[in-house]
């Protein structure tokens, strides 16, 4: 990190991985996050949570492979108020240049209530913890989960014994979306005011978005003198989300005059790594999302059009180029070659190797024979499908063919492939999906229930491609698919497998006890 010790610079602490993925249904398989984290480093952000190491073996082997391949972030490892945890992510970020271990505790009354502890003891544990961490690593970030939720004594005295025991930077989490921008302000101005040692460390603050008021809540606490702004790609995270990385750095960047800080960021890689999130997680980004939503630079009314015909900044604040989209005019075809694609897609922020090429040229050629012409959403649909890990997949699509009309039954004709085998089967059902859905039911039995299933074109025309996104939900654990193809039928097959087998790599995390 350089120049992190300046007055005005602020860090850009990145949880996508670790507090996003985290976001039910969100889990990524080991290639995107190590893809994510890449285009993390190379975005600038200064320090990358990548996840959870004591949670899942999975866990661990992300961060420790994120940790070995890093080359400008210091990567952090997450771990509760337990030896063993620290010790376990201490073991996945020692492989990184720049290693972080970050503990936590929940401080506040309804948190000290969950392992009984007294005030006193939770003291002890806090010294105890941060101290063993201290020994372990330079890099020590400790949280008060709750902290806005905590009483202020407690709050001082905690971070206070923190400091003592070694901790490098202390982050305020606001866990339950419940502070307002005056009071998150309030409480960074307390602590910089009465916790001794409180000049020589960085605060940092940690916003959930409950209320709507993440991203005011950040920058609240920055104006009062935090110098970290944990967040996430899209605002991903449980419940409403996390502070959103594009709005605070675009904020920052925008409102320079008021908000006089800095960041490394490079706002023109904020578009790609927002699609690729959106796309790993499953997560679609809301049209009218500030600065990655569709929406967020189109003007439809005649009076925006004209001012901004006449001149951009009658009503853009801020340019798209600046957050990376591409004033892209041209429309693929079937006579479109291997290098264009290759151009448009790294335009859309898929730099591919050439077997990945290979793969996605004939996926789009086979697009391009049932659909004119190819826009960019067309594109960035095909790259979610290819996202699906296809080789490590346990259930792969082999062929449908579905009977429907106004006289039923309707009928799918089904052939899988289950874990390298082939089964075939004929199921019928109330309409085509139905149909299709009690094939794959037949072949591959489970408990897993249905809980959305949503479809959007993804532009448009008749022979526009349908994205089909479903939920599934199996002994509390969440799964999202997602798939396109110009047959509806076809996107919601590839849609549930594609659930159904992000469910199986969810069998095998288990979660912290
Ligand atoms: O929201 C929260 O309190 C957290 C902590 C683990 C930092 O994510
Ligand atoms: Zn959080």
């Amino acid at each position: 990190m350089t120049d992190s010790n300046s007055q005005d610079r602020v860090i850009i602490f990145d949880t996508t991985l670790r507090d996003g993925e985290q976001s039910p249904g969100a889990t990524m398989t080991h290639n995107e996050k190590l893809e994510i984290a890449e285009l993390l480093d190379e975005m600038g952000v200064d320090v990358i949570e990548a996840g959870f190491p004591i949670a899942s073996e999975g866990d661990f082997e992300a961060v420790a492979e994120i940790s070995r391949r890093s080359k400008n972030s210091v990567i952090c490892g997450l771990s509760r108020a337990k030896t063993g945890d620290i010790d376990r992510a201490w073991d996945a970020v020692k492989h990184a240049a720049q290693p972080r271990i970050h503990t936590f505790i929940g401080t506040s009354p309804q948190h000290r209530a969950i392992p009984n502890l007294n005030m006193d003891e939770m003291a002890d544990v806090i010294h105890n913890t941060v101290t063993h961490a201290r020994n372990l690593c330079d890099n020590i970030q400790w949280s008060p989960m709750d902290a806005t939720r905590t009483e202020d004594d407690y709050l001082c005295r905690v971070v206070e014994i923190a400091i003592k025991a070694g901790a490098t930077t202390i982050n305020i989490p606001d866990t339950v979306g419940y502070t307002a921008p005056a009071e998150s302000a309030k409480i960074i101005k307390m602590l910089l005011e009465r916790v001794p040692g409180a000049d020589d460390i960085i605060f940092a603050t940690h916003c959930h978005n409950d209320l709507g008021m993440a991203t005011a809540n950040a920058l609240s606490a920055v104006d009062a003198g935090a110098r970290q702004i944990e967040c996430t790609i899209n605002g991903l995270g449980e419940r409403a989300g996390n502070t959103a990385l594009e709005e605070v750095v675009m904020a920052m960047r925008v409102r320079n005059d008021i908000m006089p800080y800095q960041t490394r960021i490079d706002t023109t890689k904020i578009m790609n790594l927002s699609r690729m999130v959106a796309t790993v997680s499953g997560f679609a980004v809301q049209y009218n999302k500030a600065i990655v939503g569709k929406n967020a630079f189109a003007h439809e009314s005649g009076i925006h059009q004209d001012g901004m015909l006449k001149s951009a900044d009658t009503f853009e604040i801020m340019r798209p180029e600046d957050v990376g989209i591409a004033e892209t005019n041209l429309v693929m075809g079937k006579h479109s070659g291997r290098a264009a694609l290759r151009a448009k897609l790294k335009d859309l922020g898929h730099d591919l190797a050439d077997n990945q090429l290979k793969d996605v040229f004939v996926r789009f050629k086979a697009l391009a024979d049932r659909k004119k012409e190819i826009f960019d959403d067309d594109l960035l649909a095909l790259m979610r499908d290819t996202a699906s890990d296809a080789e490590h997949d346990h259930i792969q699509l082999n062929s449908l063919r579905v009977v429907c009309g106004t006289s039923g039954p309707q009928t799918a004709e089904m052939a899988l492939e289950i874990d390298g085998e082939d089964v075939s089967t004929t199921a019928t059902g109330d309409g085509p999906v139905d149909a299709t859905f009690n094939a794959i039911k037949e072949l591959f039995p489970h408990g897993a229930r249905l809980q959305l299933y949503q479809v959007h074109a993804v532009t448009e025309g008749t022979d526009a491609q349908a994205t089909v996104s479903v939920r599934m939900e199996e002994d509390g654990k969440i799964a999202q698919g997602q798939s396109s193809d110009t047959d509806t039928v076809v996107a919601s097959a590839k849609a549930y497998i594609n659930a159904l087998n992000k469910l199986m790599v969810r069998r095998m995390k288990t979660k912290p006890s």
